[in-house]
């Protein structure tokens, strides 16, 4: 039995680290496990700009404790007025990595995302010659359809032709949650790879409604029925260089949560690597974390691979009820349970 794990630093390519007083606490748990992170730009206002977008990577380094070895990669949120040759530049200075599509209104401040993708064609059709990733959440946002179909409606209405349209775009197929989306990446051409969370990996929809209505559980997009986690773990322990780390992990304080409206977002970066860890362990497939966490990602978005080392050794730690720091509590995923992997911190 393998007890210690010693894989390249890793990388996250999908992460919602907040700002001000919040960005403060959550910053430094994404920063000590990995090297990078495509920073969602989900703020209020979004981020749109260039100038908004190296802003707010100061932001980031300014609160991350000094001696932090860690590059955020900003991204763009595109809008039904995002204009190309902003972008264009934008990625030629080497401020936007990539940029987001947030069907509007479909999760946490995405009122300003795109309403039609035909509105952005510009946007993408030079998107596609730069070679600059489109990073998708795929949902449809129709209230008539139900919220457990709503990413395999997504790609069968815009995925599909979107595809079609521009063969040569660059798409990362955010947070994947269903058996139509693993069946839709496989299919597609490498330049169409997905993330995948730990908790999709984790929980199913049960998680939502297990003795009662379980607040921390939920996300976007929701968590589906069994078969979808575990074509899901069958993606991510595939071997298949299509798929990589993006935890999206998405924190709210805990009274945004408990709430009669609670808050869509699991905040899993203490704890994450270790979470991913123990589930490629119960695949019997520790021999493809690397791969997953650390060389899929790079050479998807054409960066070189981490040249740091992490090691993991089997020995079981609880994690926390929650967490508090600068007056904020933040509840963990895995509150409360044992996880079989720790990081051995040099
Ligand atoms: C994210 C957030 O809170 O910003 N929430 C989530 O459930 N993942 C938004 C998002 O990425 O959908
Ligand atoms: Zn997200």
């Amino acid at each position: 039995m393998t007890d210690t794990i010693t894989i390249r630093r890793p990388d996250d390519w999908h992460v919602h680290l907040r700002d001000d007083a919040m960005l403060t606490v959550v910053a430094p748990f994404t920063a000590r496990q990995f090297a990078r992170a495509i920073i969602m730009p989900n703020l209020s206002p979004p981020v749109t700009s260039a100038a908004s977008a190296a802003a707010y990577r100061d932001r980031i380094m300014a609160a991350l404790p000094d001696g932090s070895d860690f590059t955020p990669l900003m991204t763009c949120y595109l809008t039904d007025d995002a204009n190309a040759d902003d972008i264009a530049v934008g990625h030629a200075e080497g401020i936007f990595t990539a940029a987001k599509l947030y069907p509007a209104n479909a999760t946490t401040n995405s009122a300003h995302g795109v309403t039609d993708v035909a509105h952005i064609m510009p946007v993408l059709e030079r998107m596609q010659t730069i070679g600059m990733p489109l990073l998708v959440h795929g949902e449809v946002t129709d209230g008539d359809i139900d919220i457990f179909d709503r990413e395999a409606v997504f790609i069968e209405r815009v995925l599909e032709k979107l595809i079609r349209q521009l063969p040569g775009l660059k798409i990362v197929f955010e947070h994947i949650t269903t058996v139509q989306a693993v069946q839709f990446v496989d299919r597609a051409g490498p330049n169409v790879a997905a993330t995948i969370t730990p908790h999709h990996l984790h929980i199913n929809r049960n998680a939502m409604f297990a003795g009662g209505i379980r607040p921390h559980a939920y996300c976007l997009p929701v968590a589906k029925r069994e078969q979808h986690r575990l074509a899901l773990r069958k993606a991510a322990t595939s071997g298949s260089a299509k798929y990589f780390l993006g935890t999206d992990s998405a924190p709210h304080e805990i009274h945004a949560k408990e709430s009669a409206c609670g808050c869509a977002g699991i905040f899993n970066a203490p704890y994450a690597l270790e979470s991913y860890a123990a589930m490629f362990d119960e695949e019997d497939a520790l021999d493809r974390l690397e791969a997953f966490a650390s060389e899929n990602g790079p050479r998807f978005y054409g960066l070189p691979c981490n040249e740091g080392r992490i090691t993991l050794e089997r020995r079981s730690a609880v994690v926390p009820q929650t967490i508090e720091a600068s007056g904020s509590t933040l509840v963990p995923f895995h509150a409360g349970d044992e996880l079989d992997w720790r990081i051995v911190r040099s």
